[in-house]
């Protein structure tokens, strides 16, 4: 089998490492790819939005199956473009994957399929959504409707802040046309949870738990990133949890979108808050989580290949997975700046020291430069995933392995794993 990966991050490349396990696979491209994924793949200069070019390519090398790592292009269509001439390919359609390109869509649906979920209002116009803010109380929580790069979700701690964050994404346009229809609910607190399952539209396969670290800095602190690390599983989530989340938070949404006759095939990521009042959907995204998919992935022992085949084809049958049992720890090492704006170029020093049993460099931001040197091309530079008999031994590897990789500005949140490290095994 020939398989294209669409994509150039640290998902994509854990995608990339995984299919090329499976003794199905004979040929892998990868567009755009990058560095970390050209050792296993040929790389192929195609954007990941580029979808006309991506579908001439995939019907040129008759490629056979396509997996789409980021949310851009299946909100685009990619799905549908590449169906209407017969190829396959895995991931949503583009109706379908508005559960993430449009959070007004994804909220009203699931006040439809009654999923348990912040209660919210949609607005179009700044003087409706004042109204709504100066008769509340603080905080509140506002989304630009569209797709903002992961910066879309604001919590403002008072009305002036309120009014102030409408005003900048309707009338201002932060966040461009994304911004011109703004959800705003309530504000919830809780530990975050993700969850991921592959759907055909009808049959869930439900992947491990893990949890992402969204702000930059240790503690929580800081603005909210694309994530600076994860673990999996989460051993606050027993499977008796895990499974009766899946009945109320993405089971309803997957039969109202085959009900109006728009399945969702491919993989569902459900962003969950764990609230006093029980678990609530923040968000669905319509792809594997970065960089949840490199603390799933490494854990992941059946192949991926059939599933994705499947899923793609309509017909889910794998009706269990099998993990290994030890939990993966991800630390991201970012360029400095992230998630504002940071230089690139830097030579990276050390990956070969951190080439060590039960570890995953997994490339995110790197180029090759000229001379031949890997150097950094990004915010999110690497994600590293290790493999442990328990979280501390897999912390103290990541860590271990991340210190040996070096470039100039390189900085990692310290704490990834910390609170689960200390819940489990710090008595
Ligand atoms: P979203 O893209 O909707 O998941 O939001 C991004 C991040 O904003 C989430 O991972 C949460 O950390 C935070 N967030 C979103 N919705 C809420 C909410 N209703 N209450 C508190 N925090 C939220
Ligand atoms: N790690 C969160 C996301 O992929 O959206």
């Amino acid at each position: 089998m020939k398989v294209l990966v669409v994509g150039s991050g640290g998902r994509e490349h854990a995608l990339v490492w995984k299919i090329a396990q499976s003794p199905l696979v004979k040929k892998i491209y990868a567009a755009p790819g990058n560095p970390g994924i050209a050792e296993l793949a040929e790389c192929i200069e195609i954007g990941a939005d580029q979808i006309d070019q991506l579908r001439q390519f995939a019907s040129d090398q008759k490629v056979d199956l396509t997996v789409v790592g980021p949310e851009l292009p299946l909100v685009h269509g990619i799905v549908d473009s590449f169906q209407a001439v017969g190829l396959k390919i895995f991931g949503p359609s583009r109706e379908a994957a508005k559960l993430e390109g449009s959070k007004a869509f994804s909220k009203n649906l699931m006040a439809q399929a009654g999923v348990p979920t912040a209660a919210f209002q949609v607005f179009d116009n700044v003087a409706e959504a004042k109204r709504f803010i100066v008769d509340r109380e603080p905080p509140f929580v506002i989304k630009a409707d569209g797709l903002a790069g992961g910066k879309g979700v604001l919590i403002a701690h008072s009305c002036e802040e309120g009014v102030k964050v409408v005003n900048q994404m309707i009338q201002d346009r932060l966040f461009g046309d994304s911004g011109k229809l703004v959800v705003i609910e309530e504000f919830f607190t809780g530990d975050e949870l993700s969850v991921l399952l592959f759907t055909d539209g009808e049959r869930v396969l439900t992947l491990a738990s893990s949890q992402d670290h969204k702000r930059v800095f240790d503690d929580d602190q800081g603005p909210n990133t694309g994530g600076m690390g994860a673990y999996s599983p989460c051993p606050f989530v027993s499977d008796q949890e895990l499974n009766e989340i899946v009945d109320k938070a993405a089971r309803p949404v997957v039969q109202e979108l085959a009900r109006r006759g728009t399945p969702y095939r491919g993989l569902l990521y459900v962003g969950i808050m764990m609230t006093r009042s029980g678990p609530q959907v923040l968000e669905y995204n319509v792809r594997f989580g970065d960089p949840e998919a490199e603390a799933i992935l490494p854990r992941l022992k059946t192949d991926i290949v059939p599933i994705m085949m499947e899923v793609a084809s309509g017909k889910l049958k794998t009706q269990s997975l099998e993990w290994d049992l030890r939990p993966c720890i991800t630390v991201v090492i970012a360029s400095d700046g992230y998630p504002g704006s940071y230089k690139t170029g830097f030579e990276i020093k050390g990956l070969d020291q951190a080439k060590l049993q039960d570890v995953c460099v997994f490339h995110a931001g790197t180029a090759r430069g000229p001379s031949g040197a890997i150097t950094t091309n990004g915010g999110r530079v690497f994600s590293v995933s290790a493999l442990g008999e328990s979280f501390k031994e897999a912390r103290d590897l990541a860590y271990r392995t991340v210190k040996n990789i070096s470039f100039e500005g390189a900085f990692y949140r310290n704490d990834i794993g910390k609170k689960v490290f200390e819940k489990t095994e710090v008595k």
